[in-house]
C-alpha cells in the first residue's frame, strides 16, 4: 500500500474504541499549537475528531508543525479518553482523541481563499467559484445527504407502488411547458436543433400509449427562463404518470409521496384541499404561504359612493376595494408605512392606501376625505380594533389581488407572522387557460394536454377563460413544489385545444404530430404530476436558495462560476456546427 490506509472513519470512533491502535484518513479541520503539544482536528465524512501530537515522536511532530488547514493526512495512533476539562460537548467524538504514532501528508493544500468555518460570512459567488471547498462544510455535506434520503424514499415509494423507472431523452424536439428551449445545434444534420426538454411530458404520455400504466423518472428540465431563488436553468423533477386512473387517485398518492419525504424529517402533516378561484380570490396568488392568515378582504360596497373619487370611480369602473388587515400593523412610523406603498407601487399598484384604527377613528393621509359612516363600514367589515394596519388598493380586481398577493409574503416577514413549520396545499380546478396581457393572447396555464372538465369543453371556443381544467398544483409554505393534470387522449379534442391557443393544424402536426399520431392507436385515459426535487430539498432543509441544495448549481445570470460555464467554442466547433456568431 502506499499509504496508511484507514481502518476506522474518525468521526465514528467511541470509547469502546479506546486503548485500540487506528488509521484514520481524512483533511485538517483545525489545527492548534498548544506550547509543546499539536491539535489537528481530522475530518472525513463521518465526522471530525481530535489527533494530539507530543514532541516525544520527533518525526510526527516535526511534520505536524508544517501541517495546515485542510491538509490531507494519514494518522496512526492510540485512541485514548481525554484527559478531565478538556472534553468538548459540541463533538460527537469530544470525550476521546487520537495520540499519533505515525502520520502520513497525503497531499498539501493551498493557503484558502476562505475559512470554512467563515463560509456563511462570504459572498455565494466566492463560495460558488471554490464549490469544492464549499461542500467539505458539514451543513452542505447534509444537504446534500438528504438528497439522496429523498431520492431513495422516493424511488422506493413509487416502486412499492408498481411504478416503473423509465429513462427519456434529452436530445430531443421542444416540449412547450411555457420556458424559452435552451438548443444543442446538430452536427450531422446541419442546421437543425435539439431542444432539451422542459419535462419529459410527451414521452411519458406515450409511454402510457406504450401500455406501461406506470411510469416515473428522477429526470432533468432545462428551461431558459428568468432565474430566481427557486428556480434553475436546469432541475430535477420527480416525474410521474399512470393510466387508467382518476384525478383524485393522482392527487391520493401524490398527496402520500409528499407526506412519506416529509417524515424523513419528522413531520407528520395532511394536505388541506382549495379551488383555484378561493385561493385566488383569499391570498391573491396559486401558490400561497398559508402559514400566517393575511387573507384579502374586499370593501367594495363600503366605498362604492366615496367621495375619495379612487375608491368610487374603481367600482364604477367595474373595479374593486380590496385589502390586508395586519393585526397590531399600526405601531409603524409613517416612513415606514410610506415604505409599504412604494413597495406596492413597485410591484406595479397604480397606489395603496394605510389605515391604522385608532380608539373610534382612523389615522391615515386620506382619512379626511372619507366619511364617518365609510369608516364605521371598513371597522365593520374587518373587525379592526385598535393599532391594527389596513392597506387598500382599488382598481382592476386582478391587479388588486396580484398586488395584494406579493404584499402578503412581505408583510409577514415585516410583521415576523411566519408560524413555525409546513402547511400543505393541493389546490384543484385550475383553468384551462390564462389571458397573456403583455403577449395580447390565450396561453395554457399549465400546458396544452391538460384535460378539461367534461362540463366545460363546450366552453373552449367562446369563453375559453372559463374551462376548468382537471389541473391540480401541490403548494407547501407558499412554495410551488409540484404539479399535474389529467390529459388529452382525443386527438381530435386535442387539435381544439390547439387551435384555441393559436397554433395552427399545420404547427400542430409539425411539433406534436407524433404524439397526435399515438393517440389514435388506443390511447389509454392517463395523468400525472410531476415534483421539483430542488425545491423540496430545499423546503426540507430549510435552505433560502434552491442553490444550496445542487452540488454544482448556477447562478441568477446561469453561469457556473467553477467551471466558467457558459463559454465561447472555437471556430472549429463552430463551423462544424454550420454556425456563425454575431
Ligand atoms: P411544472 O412546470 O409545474 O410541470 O414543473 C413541475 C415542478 O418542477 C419544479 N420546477 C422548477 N424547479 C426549479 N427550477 C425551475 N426552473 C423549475 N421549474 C419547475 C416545480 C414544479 O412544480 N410536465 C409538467 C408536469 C405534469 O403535468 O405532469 C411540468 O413540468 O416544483
Ligand atoms: P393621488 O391622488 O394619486 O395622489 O393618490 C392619493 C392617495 O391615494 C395616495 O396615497 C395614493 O397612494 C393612493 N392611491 C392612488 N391610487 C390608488 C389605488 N388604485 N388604490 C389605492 N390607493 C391609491
Amino acid at each position: 500500500m502506499h499509504f496508511l490506509v484507514r481502518n476506522k472513519y474518525g468521526g465514528l470512533l467511541t470509547e469502546k474504541e479506546i486503548g485500540k491502535e487506528v488509521i484514520i484518513n481524512g483533511w485538517v479541520n483545525k489545527r492548534r499549537d498548544h506550547g509543546g503539544l499539536i491539535f489537528l482536528d481530522i475530518r472525513d465524512r463521518s465526522g471530525i475528531v481530535q489527533v494530539v501530537f507530543d514532541p516525544g515522536e520527533k518525526e510526527s511532530f516535526k511534520l505536524a508543525q508544517k501541517v495546515r488547514s485542510e491538509y490531507v493526512l494519514a494518522v496512526k495512533g492510540k485512541v485514548r479518553k481525554r484527559p478531565k476539562g478538556t472534553q468538548n460537548p459540541q463533538l460527537k467524538t469530544g470525550n476521546i482523541e487520537i495520540e499519533v504514532k505515525e502520520m502520513q501528508v497525503l497531499n498539501k493544500s493551498a493557503a484558502l481563499p476562505f475559512e470554512l468555518g467563515e463560509a456563511d460570512k462570504v459572498s455565494e459567488k466566492l463560495r460558488l467559484k471554490y464549490r469544492f471547498l464549499d461542500l467539505r462544510r458539514k451543513r452542505m455535506k447534509g444537504i446534500l445527504e438528504l438528497r439522496h434520503k429523498v431520492v431513495k424514499t422516493v424511488r422506493g415509494f413509487l416502486d412499492e407502488n408498481g411504478f416503473r423507472e423509465i429513462e427519456t431523452p434529452y436530445l430531443t424536439k421542444s416540449t412547450p411547458e411555457g420556458a424559452r428551449d435552451f438548443l444543442v445545434p446538430s452536427r450531422l444534420t446541419p442546421h437543425t436543433f435539439y431542444a432539451l426538454p422542459q419535462s419529459p411530458q410527451l414521452f411519458k404520455q406515450i409511454l402510457m400509449v406504450c401500455g406501461f400504466e406506470r411510469y416515473y423518472q428522477l429526470a432533468r428540465a432545462f428551461r431558459d427562463e428568468d432565474l430566481r431563488s427557486d428556480r434553475q436553468p436546469e432541475h430535477t423533477q420527480i416525474d410521474i404518470e399512470m393510466a387508467f386512473i382518476t384525478e383524485e387517485d393522482i392527487i391520493k398518492l401524490a398527496q402520500s409521496l409528499m407526506l412519506k419525504t416529509f417524515e424523513i424529517i419528522g413531520v407528520k402533516a395532511s394536505f388541506e384541499e382549495m379551488k383555484y378561484d378561493e385561493v385566488i380570490e383569499r391570498y391573491g396568488s396559486d401558490k400561497p404561504d398559508v402559514r400566517y392568515d393575511l387573507k384579502i378582504f374586499d370593501v367594495s360596497k363600503v366605498f362604492r359612493n366615496s367621495e375619495f373619487k379612487v375608491f368610487s370611480q374603481a367600482v364604477a369602473k367595474k373595479g374593486s376595494i380590496k385589502g390586508l388587515k395586519v393585526e397590531g400593523g399600526g405601531q409603524l412610523s409613517r416612513s415606514e408605512l410610506d415604505g409599504i406603498v412604494d413597495k406596492a407601487v413597485e410591484l406595479g399598484a397604480k397606489g395603496l392606501l394605510w389605515l391604522v384604527k385608532e380608539d373610534s377613528l382612523y389615522k391615515s393621509p386620506v382619512a379626511k376625505f372619507l366619511s364617518d359612516e365609510e369608516l364605521k363600514g371598513l371597522t365593520k367589515a374587518t373587525s379592526a380594533k385598535k393599532g391594527d394596519l389596513i392597506l387598500l388598493a382599488a382598481g382592476d380586481t386582478k391587479l388588486n389581488l396580484d398586488i395584494l398577493g406579493q404584499l402578503r409574503p412581505i408583510l409577514a416577514k415585516q410583521f415576523n407572522l411566519i408560524g413555525e413549520g409546513f402547511k400543505f396545499l393541493t389546490i384543484i380546478d385550475f383553468p384551462l387557460f390564462i389571458y397573456d396581457e403583455e403577449e395580447k393572447r390565450l396561453k395554457s396555464h399549465h400546458h396544452p394536454f391538460a384535460l378539461p372538465k367534461k362540463g366545460s369543453i363546450k366552453l373552449i371556443e367562446d369563453e375559453p377563460l372559463k374551462v376548468i381544467a382537471h389541473a391540480y398544483d401541490m403548494v407547501i409554505n407558499g412554495v410551488e413544489v409540484g404539479g399535474g393534470s389529467l390529459r388529452i387522449y382525443d386527438s381530435v379534442l386535442q387539435q381544439r385545444i390547439f387551435s384555441a391557443l393559436g397554433i395552427s393544424k399545420k404547427e400542430a402536426d409539425k411539433k406534436f404530430g407524433f404524439l397526435l399520431e399515438a393517440f389514435k392507436y388506443g390511447a389509454p385515459p392517463h395523468g400525472g404530476i410531476a415534483f421539483g426535487l430542488d425545491r423540496l430539498v430545499m423546503l426540507l432543509s430549510g435552505s433560502e436558495t434552491i442553490r444550496d441544495t445542487i452540488a454544482f448549481p448556477k447562478t441568477q445570470t446561469g453561469a457556473d462560476l467553477m467551471t466558467g460555464a457558459p463559454d465561447a467554442i472555437s471556430a472549429k466547433q463552430l463551423k462544424e456546427l454550420h454556425l456563425k456568431t454575431d
